[in-house]
């Protein structure tokens, strides 16, 4: 759909992270550091404001490479950013992840006791994230990054996630991710269903109008502007655990690979149900033209191709009905596998870490990634399926049912396992260029 005129988004000064789709094949590092000093926090702001790039010249060779920033609320705190303006920022943010766990669903295994320091701790003050279409120059680009930090007493690096995505897009599961993106308004870069009309930029950088009729601004306004919030999830996938149910809970092959794709809403290929609800058609999975092209309410309001409660028609309902608007709660979405797939085949746990290393770009915390994750992922109130959860990235447990919509007698699953365990994780901001060199200056 075409954008409308006269919306410019300031792309000098937004980071290339937030708005430009990572590239395919990639490999990517996230390394998070401790502010020990605050001056020396604001060397490392001042150093790495040159090596962010920004999301203009999206032709540049250099495009596909590049370093992104993110602050915690800690790490804002740690560069003596003053109270005041500390006061300016969303609520959630504020409160940090391991705060928020209870209404996430982040409980039991997944709760912030259990995860990977020092994630969910106020040691995490600032993450970079260095991304790559191969090895080779992910290490010249990581070089880059570690210049900005290197040989700095007052800054330490604490932790480090090394990821990738495969040339096939799979994730651990074996489903082909990345496909549906929105589109924004101004960005210049296109959203991949031709039937969502653009979003308002100020549904993903602060400083612009949303979808709302309202500006998210910060005290100063220059530090807001052109930056935006961003969800950091490290998931744990129990892809040995997800092939056995689906073993037990089908009569054949062909019934495996149907009940997965019901849980997911897509084919393993990629291949949306709401185009081919009977049958695979792997050609269409992989075709970017056709693959996010279609919508539910007219064609299958009653989940009969989609059901309802898959995971792709929960965490974006599209034009189905359901209490509320789907526009309000999209966000960008930036997953990366780590660690390696579990053989095809094989059904027992081989002990090794693996799943997705999710990030969120959006300026709403509350409405976008929260609202998602408490009321789409974890309950079913909204689409009429009472406390129903996300087959595939619900919280599990006894009333994690799910309904496969089919006739004469739909199909009902009780009691589902958490195939997802949440390792640990962090809201960040991402501040613009020009706010970038504003933290640099601080003088408090
Ligand atoms: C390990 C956990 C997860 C796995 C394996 C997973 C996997 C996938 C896959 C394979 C797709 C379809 C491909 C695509 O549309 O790009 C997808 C779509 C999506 N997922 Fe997830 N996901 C996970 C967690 C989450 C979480 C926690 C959220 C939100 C809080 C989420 C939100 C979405 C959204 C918004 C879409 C796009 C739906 C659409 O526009 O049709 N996912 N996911």
């Amino acid at each position: 759909m075409a954008e409308e005129p006269g919306i410019k988004l300031e792309l000098e000064d937004i980071q290339s992270g937030v708005l430009r789709p990572r590239p395919t094949p990639y490999v990517a590092t996230y390394i998070a550091l401790r502010i020990e000093d605050a001056k020396a926090g604001r060397e490392l702001m001042r150093r790495v404001s040159s090596v962010v790039t920004s999301a203009a010249n999206p032709a540049s060779p250099l495009a596909d490479t590049w370093i992104s920033v993110a602050l915690t609320y800690q790490g804002l705190k740690a560069l003596g950013v003053p109270q005041d303006s500390l006061d300016s920022f969303a609520w959630e943010f504020r409160q940090g992840m391991a705060s928020r766990a209870k209404d996430l669903g982040d409980t039991g295994e997944s709760s912030p006791e259990n995860w990977e320091r020092p994630l969910g701790t106020s040691e995490l003050h600032v993450v970079l994230v260095a991304v790559s279409p191969d090895s080779q120059r992910l290490e010249s680009v990581l070089e880059r990054a570690r210049e900005s930090y290197a040989g700095m007493t007052g800054i330490k690096a604490i932790w480090r996630q090394d990821c990738h995505a495969l040339p096939n897009e799979k994730e651990p599961f074996g489903f082909r991710d990345g496909i549906s993106h929105p589109a924004i308004e101004g960005s210049g870069v296109a959203g991949t269903n031709p039937r969502e009309r653009p979003l308002k930029a100020g549904e993903f950088v602060l400083g612009y109008l949303d979808e709302m009729g309202s500006v998210q601004k910060t005290n100063p306004e220059l530090l807001g502007r052109n930056g935006t919030y961003i969800v950091f999830r490290k998931l744990h996938q129990r892809v040995a655990e997800f092939r056995k149910y689906l073993k037990a809970n089908s009569t054949s092959t062909d019934d495996e690979e149907l009940l997965a794709a019901k849980m997911m809403g897509r084919w393993r290929s990629g291949a949306p149900l709401a185009l081919c609800p009977l049958h695979d058609n792997p050609e269409l999975g992989s075709d970017r033209n056709r693959n996010n092209d279609f919508l539910y309410e007219a064609d299958d309001p009653a989940g009969l191709k989609t059901p309802g409660g898959s995971h792709i028609r929960r965490t974006n309902p599209r034009d189905a009905a359901i209490a509320g608007v789907a526009r309000i709660h999209r966000m960008i979405r930036r997953g990366t596998a780590y660690g390696t797939m579990l053989p095809e085949g094989i059904l027992e746990d081989d002990g090794v870490d693996r799943g997705l290393m999710f990030a969120f770009v959006g300026a709403h915390l509350g409405r976008q990634f929260e609202f998602v994750q408490s009321q789409w992922i974890n309950d079913g109130v909204f689409f009429g399926a009472g406390e129903d959860k996300d087959p595939i990235v619900g919280s599990g447990g006894d009333k994690a049912n799910f309904t496969v919509p089919r006739r004469p007698v739909r199909k009902r699953l009780q009691g589902l396992p958490r195939f997802v365990i949440m390792r640990g994780g962090e809201y960040g901001f991402m501040p613009g260029l020009r706010a970038l060199r504003w933290l640099a200056d601080l003088e408090t």
